[in-house]
């Protein structure tokens, strides 16, 4: 790459030139790069019209995932939620984004108590009493992608099911706190293990989060079972989900044979995430879609 001078006009397209923009930044990066540290790639660092696009698409999602709440319930079929999602998302101008993607048949993953992730909407799954179930959108609004998603409670769920749907949640939490430009992606995934594990839970290790923008999925793929200190620095402009799928047993997994989407834990035990999308700001983050 052909060194840029202060004065030219910086790579990531804001218009501004190198040495306002992203000069002290690549300063950063060769300094991390040359004690072997994995960094972000310039593709996926964010300047302010993609992040402005990418709010948009953001307040979508949150919207479709606030309908949603608004009217889950037990009774419904999780072929009804789909439908929901569909008509909220394109009414709002946006497109489901797991519609069709690689070949998924659905617009929402719906999935349900040892259900990991992937869970695909049917007219025949009903929710009952005591389900735990993550509802998980994603949309697609003028090409800007955004991705979240929620656990619900159906009706009396049990005690030990509500605690993990709630540290589940804390996990994310804590992995938040952890996001700041120069740290590295092994911070959150460090803070994730160490609240599941201290609760008696696992990490799912094979399934994890990822960058976003005018792709679904971007590069980094976020692992939540790495070490701190390790993984891919986080540098301002970076946007990734975090999204730890957090099982009452076993971490061990299986992928659904019949339909070759649906994950499940090994061990029918219970399993909860939730997913919220970040993005890291010169002093911090900012959460983005949630
Ligand atoms: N929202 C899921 C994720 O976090 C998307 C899964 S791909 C799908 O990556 F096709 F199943 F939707
Ligand atoms: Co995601």
């Amino acid at each position: 790459m052909r060194k840029l001078t202060k004065d030219q006009p910086c790579w990531c397209n804001s218009g501004k030139m190198y040495g306002d923009c992203h000069m002290d930044f690549d300063k950063k990066i060769d300094m991390f790069r040359k004690k072997f540290h994995k960094v972000p790639p310039r593709q996926i660092i964010k300047n302010e019209a993609l992040l402005a696009g990418m709010r948009e698409s953001s307040k979508i999602n949150i919207a479709v995932l606030d309908y949603v709440a608004e009217n889950i319930k037990a009774g419904m079929t999780t072929e009804e939620i789909d439908r929901m999602v569909y008509e909220k998302t394109t009414q709002l101008g946006g497109i489901p984004a797991p519609l069709n993607y690689e070949g998924y048949p659905k617009s929402v993953c719906t999935s349900i108590n040892e259900q990991v992730c992937h869970g695909i909407p049917s007219k025949n799954v009903q929710l009952i009493d005591g389900d735990i179930i993550n509802v998980d959108c994603s949309t697609i609004y003028n090409g800007y992608f955004s991705d979240s998603s929620r656990m619900f409670c159906i009706g009396n769920v049990s005690a030990e099911n509500r605690k993990l749907v709630e540290v589940a949640r804390e996990c994310v939490e804590l992995g938040l706190k952890q996001v700041k430009p120069w740290g590295h992606l092994g911070d959150v995934a460090q803070a994730i293990q160490d609240h599941a594990h201290a609760n008696g839970y696992t990490v799912v290790r094979q399934v994890g989060g990822h960058g976003i923008g005018l792709e679904f999925h971007e590069t980094p793929f976020v692992s939540y079972v790495i070490r701190k200190g390790t993984g891919m620095v986080m540098a301002p402009g970076m946007v990734f989900t975090i999204e730890p799928m957090i099982n009452m047993g076993s971490h061990e997994i299986y992928i659904d044979d019949n339909n070759g989407w649906t994950v499940y834990t090994d061990d029918e035990k219970p399993s909860a995430q939730w997913e919220i999308m970040v993005l890291v700001t010169n002093d911090g983050y900012e959460v983005m879609c949630w």
